[in-house]
């Protein structure tokens, strides 16, 4: 039998659906909302509201691009935690709305677990158990992955996630948000050596990102009293120093993680995972340490719908279905 799945994302600032038959993406579009680079940061408000501007050409231009006429799916999921409660109530209602109307099972699937599996979508993909290093905006998680269905976080952050600390950091040099992908363009130019920063002492597989940006803000403060032009120029050499101590953090815990678990198969995920530095410094660890490494294509990092799609399908083996009185939920625990 042939499952064809329509997936929808809606928890942050994109507006995402896909097709996925079998387990192969057929279409993956994406609209990004423009309208929260002028506030530096995402309005959730604004957010909702473009949602429901995008969700019906989004949906549309991904079956049509698939070629699946409606009568041909055999579910319809979305995303159903964690993220914006408003965003998320615009996803959930239009699957809910397609899955009555079609009379066809609802799939619910947790954002962060589907950013875990995103490393199925493409060959070669790892095999499990698995450890997967998700690094987002919201989220910076060591997942130790069993099963498509059977996951657990054995790490996480303690105060702000990984992709916090490139945006903020991006924010104090006076670059736009999202500053991460910024960060990343001007490190490929810098000495990632230039400039020392601290690497917190945490215990355990958990991580913390407050301390840097506060060192980062007195370092910057130190010696743009000498020399007021000091972030022009150095940005490049700033980016790539504080780029290199968000990598090692990342690395280090991972490598923990690895050697606590004896698992060899290692993965990347999220946002900040199409960090160009990191993708590099995984592939190196895994060269030092033995380790297979994955990471997925960059439209499958950051937030898609395909990752949901891929997620639901391996639901849908399972028989894993919600009733229409499912609702969104911002918070969610494994
Ligand atoms: O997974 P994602 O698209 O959305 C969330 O669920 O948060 O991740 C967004 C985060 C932002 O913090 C953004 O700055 C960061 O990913 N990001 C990057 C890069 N591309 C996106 N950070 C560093 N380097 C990049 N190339
Ligand atoms: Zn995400």
């Amino acid at each position: 039998m042939s499952i064809t799945v329509l997936a929808i994302e809606s928890s942050c600032d994109e507006t995402a659906a896909s097709v996925c038959r079998d387990g192969k993406i057929l279409s993956n579009i994406i609209a990004s909302q423009k309208v929260h680079e002028q506030y530096g940061g995402v309005v959730p408000e604004l957010a909702s509201r473009a949602h429901m501007q995008h969700i019906v050409p989004v949906v549309d231009q991904a079956m049509k691009t698939a070629g699946v006429p409606l009568d041909e799916l055999d579910a319809i999921a979305f995303t159903q935690a964690p993220g914006l409660i408003g965003a998320l109530l615009v996803g959930a209602q239009f699957a809910r709305s397609l899955a009555l109307a079609l009379n066809k099972p609802l799939i619910p699937v947790h954002h962060m677990q589907a950013h875990v599996l995103a490393n199925l979508i493409e060959e070669p993909s790892p095999s499990f158990p698995y450890l997967c290093l998700t690094v987002s905006g919201g989220h910076t998680q060591i997942v130790h992955c069993e099963s498509p269905a059977i996951m657990k976080v054995i790490g996480e952050t303690i105060d702000d996630a990984a992709g916090e600390a490139f945006d903020k950091t991006a924010k104090i040099l006076g670059l736009h948000y999202p500053g991460g992908p910024l960060i990343d363009q001007y490190a490929k130019e810098g000495n990632p050596k230039a400039f020392k920063f601290p690497e917190p002492q945490i215990p355990g597989l958990d991580f913390s990102f407050s301390g840097l940006k506060t060192a980062i803000l007195y370092f910057l403060q130190e010696h743009t009293r000498e020399n007021p032009d000091f972030v022009k120029d150095r940005l490049s050499d700033i980016c790539a120093s504080v780029q290199q101590r968000i990598i090692t953090i990342l690395l280090n815990k991972l490598k923990k993680a690895a050697i606590e678990t004896g698992i060899t198969e290692i993965c990347l995920a999220g946002g900040v995972s199409a960090n160009s530095g990191l993708r590099k410094g995984l592939t190196e660890a895994g060269k030092k340490y033995g380790w297979k490494t994955y990471y997925p294509s960059l439209e499958y990092c950051t937030d898609n719908a395909a990752m949901i799609a891929i997620t639901a399908y391996y639901k849908f083996i399972e028989g894993d279905f919600a009733g229409l009185d499912i609702t969104p939920t911002a918070r969610a625990n494994w």
